[in-house]
């Protein structure tokens, strides 16, 4: 089978135990409290069953953790940024919040949910943001309370501008990717994700055969895998779903290291614009993804129609343009009689999505 949409993981090695290298990146022992960081709805997002999409695709199980849901902030980032401003303040006993000045850049969700948890500390926050992130997320973004900073530039330039400019001011970046010497911060971010990983263990006690799961820089799937892969004694199979001009992963297996993406992430799915992988997720995904995939942009549309107006009597799911990747993923998989086979998405196939975020405006990043 030769795809070029679809790369096997030569390092997966499915007896390959978890093991420190792992466990330094994402601590399954080490749940945060999300009683603790004052934010209004504690409860777990669903996890929906689609048995017509499901009978539709001819697998078992289709089921979707709907991060639409979180919080009232309607994307899974809501764990990541509150957390982590939440844990630098309690590292910081003694200091005010009004010493530190929170920054990131951000294709929008985890800028809002910064400034959500610099605004629960009482902190002043800036956010980076790249120039496709809609009109819409900045201001929701500012109604946090947050000063906003266009870069002319994507993801990774506002990345390097947001470093330039805390750097000078002495601002505290709390960023969801990490570079060399920054890991406390995007280690934190994905410990907050952890949640939605523990979440689904107890709600799916059965568990998933297979995991389709939408990476930017790679957080929230390093995080899904390193929680269920240390905690379940059967590893599902892991498949990594980027957008074709921002295949950074994609590029990152076949370089067997981190590398670049082919393109230059010009993309609708935001949420999912990386050049770059955040380098400290390397020693989970690299090891512990089975697959690595890519989809197209004109799948957008229609998969997120197929979640907001479901078959038969499916509940409906609203889903932003990166929330529905892992099902336009499954639907090319699902199309490709090579692929379904190679990957194993047959009769007895139970499938686990992620809508990472829901529709919080058209296109919008
Ligand atoms: C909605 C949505 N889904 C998925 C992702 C990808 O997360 P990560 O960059 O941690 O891989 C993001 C990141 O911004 C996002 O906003």
């Amino acid at each position: 089978m030769v795809l070029d949409w679809l790369a096997r993981n030569p390092r997966a090695d499915r007896s390959r135990r978890y093991a420190a290298a792992q466990r330094a990146v994402i601590d399954p022992t080490s749940l945060p409290d999300i009683g603790s960081l004052g934010v209004p709805d504690k409860g777990p997002t669903p996890l929906l069953a689609l048995p017509a999409l499901a009978e539709r695709l001819e697998v078992g199980e289709v089921r979707v953790k709907d991060e639409s849901q979180r919080f009232g902030f309607g994307a899974f980032k809501a764990l990541g940024g509150v957390f982590a401003v939440h844990e630098f303040m309690a590292a910081h006993k003694g200091r005010r919040p009004a010493d530190f000045v929170f920054t990131t850049a951000s294709s929008g969700n985890h800028g809002r949910s910064v400034a959500m948890g610099a605004q629960l500390v009482g902190a002043r926050c800036v956010i980076f943001l790249p120039r496709f992130t809609s009109a819409e997320k900045e201001a929701a973004i500012r109604a946090r309370g947050a000063e906003v900073i266009r870069i002319d530039g994507d993801y990774d330039t506002a990345v390097a501008e947001c470093r330039r400019q805390a750097g000078q001011n002495g601002w505290t970046i709390i960023s969801d990717t990490s570079w060399p010497g920054y890991e406390t911060v995007p280690r934190d971010v994905m410990r907050g994700y952890t949640v939605l990983a523990d979440e689904i263990v107890r709600q799916w006690p059965q568990m998933p055969t297979h995991v389709l799961i939408q990476a930017g820089v790679g957080g929230l799937a390093a995080a899904l895998i390193g929680y269920l892969w240390a905690t379940l004694p059967q590893r599902p199979l892991f498949v990594i779903v980027e957008p074709s001009s921002a295949d950074c992963w994609f590029q990152s297996n076949l370089a067997g290291k981190p590398a670049s993406a082919s393109g230059n992430a010009d993309t609708v799915m935001g949420g999912l614009a990386c050049r770059e992988i955040s380098p400290i997720t390397w020693p989970v995904i690299g090891f512990g993804a089975d697959w690595f995939m890519t989809i197209e942009e004109d799948q957008v549309m229609p998969t997120r129609q197929l979640l907001g107006h479901p078959l038969g009597n499916d509940p409906a799911i609203a889903s932003g343009p990166s929330g529905c990747a892992g099902l336009a993923a499954l639907v090319r998989l699902c199309g490709n009689k090579d692929a379904r086979g190679a990957v194993g998405l047959d009769k007895d196939a139970r499938v686990l999505l992620i809508n990472s975020e829901g529709n919080l405006g058209e296109g919008s990043a």
